[in-house]
């Protein structure tokens, strides 16, 4: 197994549950600690992935079967873990995404119904077996993601103009994925930013002592 000095600690859960918030707010800690970590977000940066990523999100204009919209993240995550997510964990730096192989499982798994066994395989394939340390999975009413982003103005999409169902159906998915999966602490995303920051810290200080230190 990996050293776990420099873990991989993913950020998860609906849309609007806040992830990029907490991200950001995780990362300034780390900073106050002095902890070196990268923050990232799929298609982080790599040219392959910024061209695949206007194809899964931007192009709302695209129907397309649920195998062809796992292929392109998936396409889309190789380059990531092996420019990006790889690279920063091997010389030690701690890595923050917003989203990872946990979504796949949610979205295209819970919410499109693809089947489990074959969307974990072609995770497999596209990450190299590259598992993340810790998923925090944000869990909030869908009702209250969606009110936020409203309230944020943000407009939503390819992938989020999908109903109520679908979304209630990828929360199911991330609900069910706790007691399956590996590394996935559900934590409770309403209330302050500042709360949930610090359900957060206590979370990923309890599951990596010898790196985070305690208070
Ligand atoms: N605890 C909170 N209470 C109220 N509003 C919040 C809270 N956390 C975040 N927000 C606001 O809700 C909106 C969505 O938050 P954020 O962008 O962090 O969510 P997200 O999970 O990254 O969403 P997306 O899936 O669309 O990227 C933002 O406008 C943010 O300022
Ligand atoms: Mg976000």
């Amino acid at each position: 197994m990996r050293d776990a000095k420099a873990p991989l600690v993913v950020f998860e859960g609906v849309d609007g549950s806040g992830k990029t918030t907490q991200l950001t707010l995780a990362s300034g800690w780390l900073t106050a600690l002095g902890l070196p970590h990268l923050t990232t977000r799929e298609p982080g940066g790599t040219a392959v992935g910024e061209a695949i990523r206007k194809v899964v999100l931007s192009r709302d204009d695209l129907e397309m079967p649920a195998e062809s919209e796992l292929f392109l993240i998936l396409a889309a995550r190789a380059a990531f873990v092996r420019d990006v997510v790889r690279p920063a964990l091997e010389e030690g730096t701690i890595v923050l995404a917003d989203r990872f192989s946990l979504s796949t499982l949610a979205y295209q798994g819970y919410g499109r119904g693809l089947d489990l066994g074959d969307v974990r395989k072609a995770i497999d394939i596209a990450t190299g077996g590259l598992e993340a340390d810790l998923y925090i999975v944000l869990d909030v009413p869908i009702a209250e993601g969606r009110a936020r982003q409203e309230h944020a103005g943000l407009g939503d999409d390819r992938i989020e103009r999908e109903g109520a169902a679908f979304r209630e159906a990828v929360r199911d998915g991330y609900l069910a994925l706790r007691k399956t999966d590996k590394h996935v602490a559900v934590i409770d995303g309403r209330g302050t930013p500042d709360e949930v920051h610090a359900r957060i810290r206590a979370t990923i200080e309890s599951r990596f002592p010898s790196v985070f230190g305690r208070g």
